[in-house]
């Protein structure tokens, strides 16, 4: 009897993968669009789980594949999953239909309060908490920022004296520990050396390693949002107490202080004393809790340390392994120095144009997410091959292969920073380091002069070389960034 129930289940099972995969065939036949025939049910899911690939190369694999077509289906349960590959039908959903393609394509569960923050947020949620949270980021507040971040490079710079080892064998460990300093400094106000051993930073490494529990759970997530909510799945609930907590004792010390530090934490103080949150168009209410904007500074924290240092990361790797480049920018950066008498200003900063050529290049080569998506919120249709699309549909954009595309940017794999020279270039379509559209990363702006700011105290004092073990560059298995294994920069103090 036993035997026959396993064997009756195991039939059924078969059944519904072939059903599932016949109706997904079916499903883009009729949309005139050609479904990816590996893994027709599980798609790019099975892949990740089952290699040790990143998904930005499984993503980009389909991409190579089926390059010539507009838009490529593929395997996701029974959930509709398309990559898109032409630049209009890219430019389609990421700027010019926001109206049907402003879900993030994903959901997380109430009470999940680390995960409310304005990345996983969607409709009128999102709008009211990205409207809010939108004026740390001016140019102003960033001018008032610049200092904290200046001093956090120059005191990265001693702490490197004082502790030699930190040169040598983990470059991104070294430089996310910059770029902890930076962005503590810059949300909490929190000024001192001691940042560097920051608990922060541990709390900022951890939630953004995915282990093979946090894929699973980000993977049902994903693909059964039912389950999910049942089981109610909690992504960062083990960094709660520690987070929310030094969030709550920030905000009531500057209440206390009555200080204006010009930070993320004195942006709460004063949400906190406006009261309700309200969009007028909507009318939608909102507390600006403790959890509420903790969630916010939970992710500002993770988004200034992770892809900030992989920004960085990505930039020395090409200048040490192009020694003309890298003599341009020390130039640049020398010239700056000599003309404030050994300091820098936010306006020295701007002002350093091939600097910005060489992030630009760099961001292209090394983009620090992979891969974008997108869920539909209505039906609507793409214009290159009239492709319509239902609501609940994923669409995604392989980031990662459109920036190495020969047809979008000959030799891809040449480190050209001239290929920036025009500031328009950074409106291409398929140029996307940061997003596009009104879900572009929002904190863009401040995330540029971080990177800069740390390349500028970085390349002051050192030379780099590009150390590669191996023949070719391999990549961490992730689901989201883009991040090379057996690649180390080394430091060589400069004589200056
Ligand atoms: C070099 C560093 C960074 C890179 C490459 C980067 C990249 C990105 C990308 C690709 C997205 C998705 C955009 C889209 O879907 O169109 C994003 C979203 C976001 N980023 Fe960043 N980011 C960086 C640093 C930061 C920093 C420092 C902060 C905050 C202080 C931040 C805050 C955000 C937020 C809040 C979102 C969600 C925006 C929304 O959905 O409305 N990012 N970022």
């Amino acid at each position: 009897m036993f035997v026959q129930i396993i064997l009756l289940i195991f039939i059924v099972f078969l059944f519904l993968i072939y059903t599932t995969g016949k109706h997904n065939e079916n499903y883009w036949k009729k949309r005139g669009v050609k479904l990816h025939k590996k893994n027709k049910v599980t798609g790019l899911s099975w892949d990740f789980f089952t290699t040790d690939k990143p998904v930005f190369q499984i993503i980009g694999d389909l991409y190579k594949e089926y390059r010539e077509e507009p838009a490529v289906g593929f395997g996701n349960f029974l959930t509709p999953s398309l990559l898109v590959n032409d630049a209009t039908n890219i430019q389609h959903i990421f700027q010019t239909d926001f109206q049907s393609f402003n879900h993030r394509g994903f959901e997380i569960n109430e009470g999940d309060h680390l995960a409310d923050n304005i990345l996983f947020m969607n409709g009128n949620r999102w709008k009211l908490v990205r409207q809010s949270m939108t004026p740390i980021f001016t140019s102003t507040k960033l001018k008032q920022m610049f200092h904290i971040m200046d001093k956090s490079g120059r005191d990265f710079i001693t702490y490197l004296k004082d502790n030699p080892e930190r040169l040598y064998g983990n470059a991104i460990d070294s430089i996310s520990t910059f770029c902890c300093a930076a962005i503590g400094a810059a949300v909490f106000g929190v000024e001192s050396e001691s940042v560097f051993e920051s608990p922060f930073l541990d709390v900022a490494k951890r939630a953004m390693k995915f282990s093979v529990t946090m894929n699973i759970k980000a993977l049902i997530m994903n693909v059964f949002p039912w389950l999910s909510k049942k089981l109610n799945f909690k992504l960062f609930s083990e960094h709660e107490d520690f987070f929310i907590g030094a969030v709550k004792r920030i905000i009531r010390q500057r209440e206390q202080d009555k200080v204006q530090k010009h930070d993320f934490a004195d942006m709460c103080v004063s949400l906190q004393r406006n009261g309700t949150l309200k969009d007028r168009d909507t009318g939608l209410e909102l507390e600006p809790t403790d959890e509420l904007l903790s969630g916010q500074a939970f992710f500002f924290f993770t988004a200034g340390v992770d892809p900030s240092a992989a920004a960085i990361f990505g930039c020395l790797l090409e200048l040490g392994r192009n020694p003309e480049h890298l003599k341009k920018v020390h130039n640049e950066i020398d010239t700056a120095f000599e003309k404030l008498n050994g300091n820098l200003s936010y306006e020295s900063v701007m002002e350093m144009e091939y600097l910005e050529k060489v992030l630009c290049e760099s961001l292209r080569m090394w983009p620090p997410i992979g891969v974008l998506n997108r869920q539909c919120v209505a039906d609507t249709v793409l214009p290159v091959g009239n492709i319509k699309i239902d609501k609940d549909t994923k669409v995604y954009a392989a980031v990662y292969e459109l920036h190495h595309d020969p047809k979008y940017y000959p030799n891809p794999e040449v480190f050209d920073p001239e290929r920036f020279s025009s500031t328009s270039a950074q409106d291409s379509n398929v140029y996307m380091p940061f997003g596009k559209g009104n879900r572009l990363c929002v904190g863009m702006r401040f995330a540029r002069l971080q990177v800069k700011t740390g390349l500028i105290h970085f390349l002051r004092n050192f030379t780099v070389k590009t150390k590669i073990d191996g023949d070719r560059i391999r990549f961490k298995k992730d689901p989201v960034q883009v991040r090379p294994v057996n690649v180390d920069i080394e430091f060589i103090w400069r004589n200056i």
